[in-house]
């Protein structure tokens, strides 16, 4: 396959942790394809993307897309019209998109509009909410893609409903897993704690970006909640630069808070994994906690990862700022608890499973 090309279009945070491993499979396989990570730009700040390529060691990407910030459709319009004309000129033979941000959705759409098969990493994951970007950007990319690959059973459900043929559905595991298994001997030698000052094992860790929490009023209620339970429990809280921007000028000061800015991948699992809990409504800490058997408290309506709740250490307490008053206790129950064992295949070796998929699939079609 030495004339052939394999794209992977990424543009935010998490679509690093869950390509990494992917391109890294596939190189393995096919070392003689061309392997093309076009980086739409979507995330830009150092610590929100530059720091995840030497990290994870993500090949350089061969195209800087530069798509930056911007409304829904603006944002995605860039990101189409950009990475069009990269395939167009490269031709690659299948365009991987991860997740269920604008980038992905506009990879997925720029491919399928040229004949380009697509595959979908994370796909079949559904908060069945309509008002969330993600949900629309997961929905319409699982429908032009030509392989699903989902990292949880329920997953193959939703997918059925959407008509999909089950032929194209192929359960791998959790590729964000993969990653976090090849760098967790690192995070033994970050000295996070010491810098941030805090003691490992003894804190809440918290992350919350998502627009139904922090576009509003309930952001406020959050940051008052934190404060108050920093009152008993440190609270380490790494900010999103979305949050950041809507908090504008006044950070909250309270004894206990420990607030910056977003921190590198293996630093900041270095802080989930010494974590007591974690209060977050990120995808990604989610399924992380519960692989680390970290307790996690989860401010969301309509959760796409219930096998994380089901199989793992994640608790909803709801689109309600509140709740998290009923942390330290909550808290005290999940301590007393057994681990709960790991959801199928979340093991390390989904992207390899992935990558024997489309490597066999990709022969297939070059020989029919
Ligand atoms: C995006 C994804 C979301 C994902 C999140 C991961 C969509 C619709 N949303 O949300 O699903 O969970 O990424 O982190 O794709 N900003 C910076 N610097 C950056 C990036 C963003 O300052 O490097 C600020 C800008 O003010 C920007 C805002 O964050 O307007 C939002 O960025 P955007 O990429 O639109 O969405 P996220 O909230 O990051
Ligand atoms: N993450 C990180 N630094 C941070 C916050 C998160 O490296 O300060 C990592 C986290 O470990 C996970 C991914 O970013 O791998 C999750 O991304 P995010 O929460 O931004 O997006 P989501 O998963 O909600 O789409």
């Amino acid at each position: 396959m030495a004339d052939v090309a394999i794209a992977y279009v990424v543009g935010a945070r998490p679509n690093f942790v869950k390509t990494a491993p992917v391109v890294r499979a596939l190189r393995h396989r096919l070392p003689d394809a061309r392997h093309l990570v076009i980086n739409t730009g979507q995330h830009y700040d150092p610590e929100m993307a530059e720091i995840f390529f030497e990290e994870l060691e993500l090949p350089a990407p061969a195209y800087e897309l530069g798509v930056g910030s911007g409304a829904h459709g603006a944002q995605t319009a860039k990101a189409l019209e950009r990475i069009e004309e990269v395939l167009l000129a490269e031709r690659p033979a299948a365009v991987l998109v991860p997740g269920d941000v604008n980038s992905t959705l506009a990879g997925a759409l720029a491919a399928a509009k040229l004949g380009i098969p697509v595959g979908h990493i994370e796909s079949g994951l559904r908060s069945f909410d309509r008002t969330m970007p993600e949900e629309i950007n997961r929905l319409l990319t699982d429908q032009l893609s030509e392989w699903l690959f989902t990292h949880s059973p329920e997953a193959l459900v939703n997918l059925e409903r959407e008509g999909i043929p089950a032929g194209r559905v192929h359960l791998v595991g959790n590729t964000m897993i993969d990653t976090l298994h090849a760098i967790r001997p690192r995070v033994e030698h970050s000295d996070v704690h010491a810098r941030l000052g805090v003691e490992p094992g003894s804190y809440c860790l918290v992350t919350l970006h998502r627009p139904a929490l922090v576009d509003g009023p309930l952001l406020p209620r959050a940051l008052a909640a934190l404060e108050r339970l920093a009152a008993t429990l440190p609270v380490v809280f790494p900010m999103h630069p979305r949050t950041r921007a809507r908090l504008g000028a006044a950070l909250p000061t309270a004894p206990g808070l420990t607030i910056t800015g977003p921190i590198g991948y293996v630093d900041f699992l270095a802080l989930e994994l010494r974590a007591r809990c974690v209060v977050t409504d990120s995808g990604g800490v989610q399924e992380e906690t519960t692989s680390l058997g970290v307790p996690c408290f989860t401010l969301r309506a309509n959760p796409e990862r219930p096998v994380t709740i089901t199989q793992g250490t994640n608790r909803l307490l709801g689109l309600a700022p509140e709740e998290i008053d009923r942390v330290p206790a909550l808290l005290a129950e999940a301590e007393g608890r057994p681990a709960p064992p790991q959801p199928e295949g979340w093991d390390g070796h989904a992207a390899e499973r992935l990558a024997d998929v489309l490597v066999r699939d990709l022969a297939r079609r070059a020989g029919a």
